[in-house]
């Protein structure tokens, strides 16, 4: 938008930016602006300062007082640059212009001005769409499954109580776990994660609880254990039905005495650590199976958070998504946007196996190739989406599709038949086309009727006497 109060300057100016391409409206003085922009949104807005009915000055401290952003380039006379300048400063106008207008130089600042503004929405859009309601810690989530979550997090977290969280793989039980320690009043001491299953038996005894020097061949130092390392604060035990039954047992005396013997040590040592247990199997069948003790895991089992599968809750991968989004721009210095509807149509009809860890996977994989703006489809890796059902080998209108992994032998075959259909049964045209002799051709068929067990059609003596 234009704001001139000479209409002669008004004029050539709009000329100058329709000519590069851009919309333009105009305004006489800041008064009939401010009605303009009731129906038209400018990308940038370009103003005089002196006009009567409100001036350039006036107009920007209007739309500062609206929360208008739109960015704004004040036009300049002949020896008022230092006004300038301190206008950009105290009103945050984007820049100045001084008269007469350069073509080339409006068009440069204009393209970076729109420039800026873009990413101002963009990061705008991106902490709406994070509002306090749907984030807790890391976790993000709007679904009312995740907001049932967030409120239990928040009750159980300032208590002492041992809390057992299952959930599919990478529906986000470690997250929850730090969110817990986070909102506890233990979140000064450490947060310790131990996973049970990454561990042979013979070590997760010693990294649980630790061992003096000497307690085995190869403990050449002490070392102290998981509940040490977390004292005062929390510890997570993941995979907690891998873990061995008798160390289970073991565990549970420490658990219940709060106090933790070394490998190789003769004294106990007094624990305060919270405990947290998570599975991504059911604890219920783990437990039938005996691979997890029942009394360890009442004695864990005081509060039981269960994370929904993403599927199960398809109205948190947008604001999930976003978050993603953005900590993925950073992390890899892109400027993505969002998700285009395709994509979001694609993310809703996935079944996303491998939960948040998936769409973080595709997601991140899509900021680095789209690098800036939108996701697109053909950002997606194609084991995304159903995929279309393809025979190892079809004829789609005379043209041969194979799948890799389809012997040369049936390749062959069906190029033959391809070849035959193509030329209404016409051997000799088949052959020419097939660029063997009319004999190989013969010879072919005849070896694929044989391995069928199959009767030589009527015609075929005729051909070969033919020939
Ligand atoms: N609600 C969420 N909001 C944001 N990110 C999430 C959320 N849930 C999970 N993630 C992300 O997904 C990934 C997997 O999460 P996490 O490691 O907590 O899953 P898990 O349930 O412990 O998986 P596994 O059973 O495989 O150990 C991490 O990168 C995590 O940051
Ligand atoms: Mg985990």
């Amino acid at each position: 938008m234009i704001v001139d109060d000479e209409a002669v300057q008004r004029s050539d100016l709009a000329e100058m930016v329709s000519s590069l391409g851009f919309e333009v409206a105009t305004a006489a003085d800041g008064r009939e602006a401010l009605a303009v922009l009731e129906s038209f949104s400018p990308s940038a807005i370009l103003t005089d300062l002196v006009m009567p009915c409100k001036d350039g000055v006036e107009l920007l401290k209007e739309l500062a007082a609206r929360g208008d952003r739109t960015p704004t380039i004040v036009l300049t006379g002949f020896g008022s640059i230092e006004r300038a300048i301190s206008i950009v400063h105290d009103l945050k106008a984007f820049w100045f212009l001084e008269k007469p207008v350069q073509s080339d130089v409006l068009s440069a600042l204009l393209e970076r001005a729109i420039q800026q503004n873009n990413l101002v929405a963009e990061t705008e859009l991106l902490n709406r769409q994070l509002s306090y309601q749907g984030v807790l810690g890391e976790l993000v989530g709007e679904s009312p499954a995740m907001q049932e979550i967030f409120s239990l997090i928040r009750q159980v977290a300032p208590t002492s109580a041992s809390v057992f969280i299952t959930g599919e793989s990478g529906t986000g039980k470690e997250l929850v776990a730090r969110a817990i320690h986070r909102l506890s009043p233990r979140s000064a001491g450490g947060f310790v994660a131990v996973n049970c299953a990454a561990l042979p038996e013979s070590l997760i005894e010693s990294e649980l609880f630790g061992h003096e020097k000497g307690a085995f061949t190869g403990a050449l130092e002490r070392r102290a254990g998981c509940f040490e390392r977390a004292q005062n604060g929390t510890l997570l035990l993941d995979e907690i039905g891998e873990m061995a039954v008798g160390t289970q047992a073991k565990l549970l005396r420490v658990i219940e005495e709060s106090k933790v013997w070394r490998l190789g040590g003769s004294r106990d040592i007094p624990i305060a650590v919270r405990v947290l247990a998570a599975t991504n199997h059911s604890p219920e069948k783990a437990i039938r199976d005996k691979l997890l003790r029942e009394d360890l895991y009442y004695r864990l089992n005081v509060f039981h958070l269960s994370l929904p599968a993403l599927r199960d809750r398809k109205q948190d991968i947008v604001p999930i998504g976003t978050a993603l989004i953005r900590d993925l721009n950073k992390k890899h210095g892109c400027r993505v946007t969002h998700l285009s509807q395709d994509v979001l149509r694609q993310f809703e009809a996935h079944s996303w196996p491998g939960n948040v860890r998936e769409l973080r996977n595709v997601i991140e994989r899509a900021v680095i190739l789209a690098a800036e703006g939108e996701i697109q489809i053909r950002h997606l890796p194609s084991s995304l989406g159903p995929q279309p059902v393809v025979a190892p080998i079809s004829q789609p209108d005379g043209l041969l599709q194979v799948q890799v992994g389809v012997p040369m032998r049936e390749v062959e075959e069906a190029y033959i038949h391809l070849a035959l259909k193509h030329t209404n049964n016409n051997r000799r045209r088949a052959a020419e086309i097939l660029g063997i002799s009319l004999h190989t051709l013969y010879n072919k068929l005849r070896l694929y009727r044989e391995e069928k067990g199959a009767e030589a059609p009527e015609d075929d003596q005729e051909l070969v006497a033919g020939d």
